[in-house]
């Protein structure tokens, strides 16, 4: 049986998700897109997983990619599937109800930029490179990255990663809203996990909501989202963690959230 493309613990509720094929800088070939695909929905569906970090194994590279080993000789057809497949993986990740933190430890290119960009939050190591090289291979982005890093860092910065190829460090990609947070390379696993564990703690059913609202709100009229923000507001006056949320702050105390 093949070796899983993916390491999988739990410290506490954080999940910590990690692309494992370091000899290939942990590129993304079919089974990989599957496996984390399966991993999403299983994170998902485990009431004990309050917050999710996504990372690639070794000290080189977050995701180098998707696998141009694979890619290359590829149908017209099979093109067409491999983008789709990456997408509804990437999709699916972007609409998970639980957060998840891209921790960039390395190079985010191309398909890797796509899948960090598909996470709730992206921390980097002030060593990391992001870019979309599609152009050099003769290619474009192929699971969304013109869409959402255009809707991530606008027009501009969009054309200029696309059309150049050229990577970026870290520090250009946080100016340009790319990447939430930089740290030295060093802080980045401690960084990354206290942040997690913030969210772990937080209030599960609320997170959702945020979560929620800004995938809809991205993608429809201010009207609209205004009132869905409305009605997801409502709905936290139905939960045990707004009572004690609120009563929490009332009593000068800390609030425990149980999700409820
Ligand atoms: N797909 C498949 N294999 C990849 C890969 C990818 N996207 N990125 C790196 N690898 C493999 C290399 O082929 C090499 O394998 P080998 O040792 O069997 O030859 C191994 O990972 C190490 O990569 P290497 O290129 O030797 O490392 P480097 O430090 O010299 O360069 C990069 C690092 C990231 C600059 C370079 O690997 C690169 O440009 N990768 C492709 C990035 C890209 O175009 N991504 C978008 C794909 S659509």
């Amino acid at each position: 049986m093949a070796e899983t493309p993916l390491l999988i613990t739990d410290t506490g509720a954080v999940r910590v998700v990690t692309v494992h094929r370091p000899d290939k800088l942990n590129a993304l070939d079919a089974a990989t897109l599957d496996a984390l695909h399966a991993a999403f929905q299983a994170a998902e569906a485990d009431p004990s997983v309050r917050a999710i970090v996504l990372t690639g194994s070794g000290p080189k590279a977050f995701v180098a990619g998707a696998d141009i080993a694979e890619m290359a000789s590829l149908t017209p057809t099979q093109g067409r599937d491999f983008s789709l497949r990456g997408q509804r993986m990437m999709r699916a990740l972007e609409k998970l109800s639980k957060p998840v933190i891209a921790m960039i430890n390395g190079f985010a290119l191309g398909g890797g930029l796509e899948l960090a960009m598909s996470c709730h939050l992206r921390i980097a190591a002030d060593t990391a490179k992001v870019g979309q090289p599609e152009i050099n291979l003769g290619l474009i982005p192929g699971f969304g990255g013109s869409q959402r890093l255009l809707r991530l860092a606008g027009r501009a910065a969009t054309l200029e990663l696309c059309l150049l190829g050229a990577p970026i460090d870290a520090m250009r990609a946080l100016q340009l809203g790319i990447v939430n947070r930089v740290v030295p390379a060093a802080e980045l696993e401690a960084a990354t996990m206290q942040l997690a564990g913030q969210l772990a703690q937080s209030a599960p059913l609320a997170l959702r909501g945020t979560l929620d609202c800004v995938n809809v709100g991205g993608e429809c009229g201010i009207e609209e989202g205004l009132e869905y923000e409305s009605a997801q507001f409502g709905l936290m006056f139905s939960t045990e963690d707004m009572r004690e949320g609120t009563r929490a702050f009332l009593e000068r105390r800390k609030p425990v959230f149980g999700g409820r």
